[in-house]
């Protein structure tokens, strides 16, 4: 098929790419001719695995083509996909503003009947208002053809995007005409030969679906990171209670690690995002609204800690692994390393962090002499009083502990992920401080 895919950030890029893979014929397009241009150098703007693998295979197989030119992009395409970015307002609200942009300048250049696909993250509604606002541009231009829009969210993570593009747990697809649930269907076949993983529904169910998981992961990463502060004060350990907690298979193992709390581009922003809709439905998430405060309490947490244990941080330094709000991703959204290293700047503290593809993020944002972004772990440690990790990157899984406490001015690890055997750790001369497992 022939497709057009209009915003070329994450999700859209991961789109185009992925469905590029399977033969289609995609055309990007953004408005950012910066980008464009890194993009047809073979330059990926985003640090996602295997996704420069992709974009050159097809780039260089004439299937994946970037274009600042909208009549370009969506001249001979069947299928439109909006994926442009829907930051939000100022009242915690979605600003859909360029996705009505983006599907009114698209329509504008068709050249037979398209589906148009928003795959941005949007409240319930919007594509309703996209549908009536492309239908009364259609009958001002006095256009032969035939639009229809449907609702396609997109369920990726970052760092393993290309894997679950390509392995979808499920593909939520929102129409409201069996035809371009049809087209929608033979798209994404090539996903689905095994198991029927597309949930065809009603676009506001559909457009809600997106809302209500980011609101359920969420919730069970801040029930966890409660649990772990009142784990902490009766003695128990919340890495034995998730095992036995999870082992449930109503409640299972996944997404139930307590830690920093969840930053990123997606779970605060559809948080607060769905907590706005149901304000102005007059239906307020109590619950959701909890969610948010735990998880902004839990950003303080490492800090708290390092305060409890060095008392005046002032002149003191501090190592910090990670910044990203996650392994494999270079993303600083949202992440708790900002909140901590403010905090330990703040305080008079000098900070030595490292992380292996974050740290210019953080440079950009955080200019303080007392901050030294380093080229390595081990460098990270050097001259510091004491290490916390914030991001549970591979390579800081097992470091050299007796190293560590030879190095560390007053031993001890501040554990943000639970990756480490508190036991182990305290055997080779350190102090443990975990989140919701005590000393
Ligand atoms: C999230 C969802 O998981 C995806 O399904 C969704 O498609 C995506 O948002 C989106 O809306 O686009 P992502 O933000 O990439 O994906 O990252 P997650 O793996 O969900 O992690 C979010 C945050 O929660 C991270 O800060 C992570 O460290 C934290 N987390 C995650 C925990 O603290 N505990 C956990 O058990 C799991």
């Amino acid at each position: 098929m022939n497709l057009a895919v209009i915003g070329v950030g994450y999700v859209g890029l991961v789109t185009g790419a992925c469905l590029a893979d399977v033969g289609n014929h995609v055309s990007c397009m953004d408005r950012d001719a910066g980008k464009i241009a890194r993009l047809e150098r073979g330059d990926i703007p985003i640090f996602e695995p295997g996704l420069d693998e992709v974009v050159r295979r097809n780039a260089t197989g004439g299937r994946l083509t970037f274009t600042t030119d909208m009549a370009r992009a969506v001249c001979d395409a069947d299928i439109i996909f909006i994926a442009v970015g829907t930051p939000p307002a100022e009242d915690g609200s979605a600003d859909v503003g360029r996705v009505l942009e983006a599907a009114m300048e698209a329509v504008r250049y068709i050249d037979r009947d398209v589906v148009l696909v928003v795959k941005s993250t949007v409240p319930v509604g919007t594509c309703d208002r996209v549908r009536d606002a492309v239908q009364a541009l259609l009958r001002t231009m006095r256009s032969p053809w035939k639009v229809t829009v449907a609702s396609n969210p997109e369920f990726l993570k970052e760092g393993s995007a290309i894997d679950d593009f390509q392995r979808p747990d499920r593909i939520v697809v929102g129409t409201y005409d069996t035809a371009s649930l049809t087209l929608l269907r033979a798209l994404y076949s090539p996903y689905n030969r095994n198991h029927d993983r597309l949930i065809a529904m009603d676009v506001r169910s559909s457009e809600f679906t997106k809302y209500a998981a980011n609101a359920m992961l969420a919730t069970r990463i801040s029930l966890m990171n409660e649990l772990a502060r009142l784990a902490e004060k009766v003695g128990a350990d919340i890495e034995e209670v998730r095992r036995g907690a999870g082992a449930d298979p109503r409640i299972g193992h996944h997404f139930l690690y307590a830690g920093v709390g969840y930053g990123g581009s997606c779970l605060p922003k559809d948080v607060s995002a769905l907590s706005r809709l149901a304000a102005d439905n007059d239906e307020p998430l109590d619950l959701l609204a909890g969610v948010q405060r735990v998880n902004e309490r839990q950003k303080h947490l490492l800090f708290e800690k390092v305060g409890k244990v060095l008392g005046d941080l002032s002149g003191r330094t501090i190592a910090v692994w990670g910044l990203a709000f996650k392994p494999n991703t270079d993303d600083i959204r949202d992440a708790p390393s900002l909140v901590l290293i403010r905090e330990l700047l703040a305080a008079g503290a000098r900070v030595r962090a490292y992380d292996p593809v974050a740290a210019p993020g953080v440079a950009a944002v955080i200019k303080d002499p007392d901050l030294a972004l380093v080229g390595s772990a081990r460098d990270a440690c050097l001259g510091a009083d004491v290490l916390v990790v914030v991001t549970e990157w591979r390579e800081f899984k097992s470091p050299d502990f007796r190293w560590l406490a030879k190095t560390l001015n007053q031993p001890a690890i501040f554990d943000g992920r639970n990756i480490y055997d508190a036991n182990y750790v305290q055997e080779c001369g350190l102090r443990y401080f975990g989140v919701g497992r005590g000393e």
